[in-house]
């Protein structure tokens, strides 16, 4: 891309000191260069990082997504992953229909229940995080144990309560489809083929475009002043203030500092958290501040789904939680009138993102099952 970059700025020095010849000629040396180039990538269109520098677009104000270099970005990559994660194929007896059975995206990507219910109604342990801009966190699930999207997507396929899926019947369902093996041909390169590991490439690429960020707050803050009302303007002002602290944790485009606290939901942390990665009493009981971007539309609440509505939360804060060894001390009574918790609801609900709910492209294909 810098290369192209720096061609057309050179053009344009060119064309300006009126030497076409030149520049027909430079044009050429740089057309044959960039053929050399292009075909040296190993893996054809796996490697074709140009394709995503033109066809992704994230919303104004949001950084640019980072592909891992072993699992860049291309529009088929991305439209099998999509068609993946709707694909009952993947679930053993094609029972569920693969990731969306807990990620729909009516819930932006997450789910209704307190724990969602993997393969054979098997709870899982806790309440299911939004995908929404997943992309962007530097960690993943409520104790930060997860790095890369690959791994929980490979996972899922064989764990027993969640697709319980056997990663070589799969393979070989794939292969026989009429429309997968030229989509992972095309995605993956000529000789590529329906594998496991492809698979979760290529969804974790496809969960890597669910970015949200046109919520009414988003265009409030682009300049559109009449896209919140006023309730929200105020809530919002509350919630960026010292009164509430809220943006202590809950900071920055995504609403979250990444970071482990306590926020003293429960006395008894059955569930230790971050505890259970480090070892280390401090963080027993803290979990990772979750993005408050489309709260709305994914209760219950916590990691453990323990509050249901948005006025639980407001009212567990107002209170300043239970008591807890580690509660952070940011958690504190507020004080807040009704007036002030009704404008924070609010505020929350301006963060919701309907045009990404309600995107077709995010949905499950029309020509699947
Ligand atoms: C000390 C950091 C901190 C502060 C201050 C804080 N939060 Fe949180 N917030 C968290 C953490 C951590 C969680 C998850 C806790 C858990 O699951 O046990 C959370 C959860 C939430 C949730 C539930 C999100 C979900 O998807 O389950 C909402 C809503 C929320 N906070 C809103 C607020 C508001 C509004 C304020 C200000 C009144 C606030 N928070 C102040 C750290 C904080």
């Amino acid at each position: 891309m810098m290369k192209i970059i720096s061609f057309v700025q050179f053009q344009m020095k060119i064309k300006f000191l009126h030497i076409p010849i030149i520049c027909i000629k430079i044009t050429i040396v740089y057309f044959v260069l960039f053929i050399a180039l292009s075909s040296c990538s190993e893996t054809g269109t796996e490697n074709s990082t140009k394709i995503s520098d033109k066809l992704f677009e994230v919303p104004l104000g949001f950084p640019n997504v980072n592909f891992p270099d072993d699992n860049p970005y291309n529009p088929v990559k991305a439209e099998l992953g999509r068609r993946l994660f709707y694909e009952r194929r993947l679930s053993k007896d094609n029972l569920l229909p693969s990731c969306s059975h807990c990620m729909k995206q009516s819930n932006a990507f997450a789910d209704c229940s307190p724990v969602s219910l993997g393969y054979g109604g098997d709870p899982e342990t806790r309440n299911t995080m939004s995908l929404a801009n997943v992309a962007y966190r530097k960690s993943l699930f409520w104790d930060g144990r997860g790095k890369r999207i690959e791994q929980p997507a490979y996972r899922s396929l064989f764990l027993p309560y969640i697709l319980n899926g056997d990663t070589n019947e799969i393979e070989q369902k794939l292969k026989a489809d009429p429309i997968y093996p030229e989509l992972f041909r095309k995605a993956f390169g000529e000789n590529a083929e329906p594998k496991a590991y492809l698979i979760a490439k290529a969804i974790a690429t496809f969960v890597r475009t669910l970015i949200s960020g046109n919520s009414a707050y988003d265009k409030y803050i682009r300049g559109n002043k009449t896209a919140m009302t006023q309730s929200q303007i105020r809530g919002m002002k509350l919630f960026f203030s010292e009164k509430t602290n809220c943006s202590k944790c809950h900071i920055g485009f995504l609403f979250t500092d990444e970071k482990f606290h306590n926020t003293a939901v429960v006395t008894h942390y059955f569930d230790r958290g971050r505890y259970y990665i480090t070892n280390n009493f401090q963080d027993l009981g803290k979990f990772i501040t979750p993005t408050l971007r489309n709260v709305e539309v994914n209760p219950p609440y916590m990691h453990n789904g323990e509050l249901n509505t948005l006025e639980e939360v407001i009212e567990h804060y107002n209170r300043g939680g239970r008591l807890f060894i580690n509660k952070d001390t940011l958690i504190r009574a507020l004080n807040l009138t009704y007036q002030e918790k009704v404008d924070l609801i609010n505020f929350l609900k301006a963060l919701t993102d309907w045009e990404f709910i309600n995107n077709p492209k995010f949905g499950k294909p029309s020509n699947m099952k």
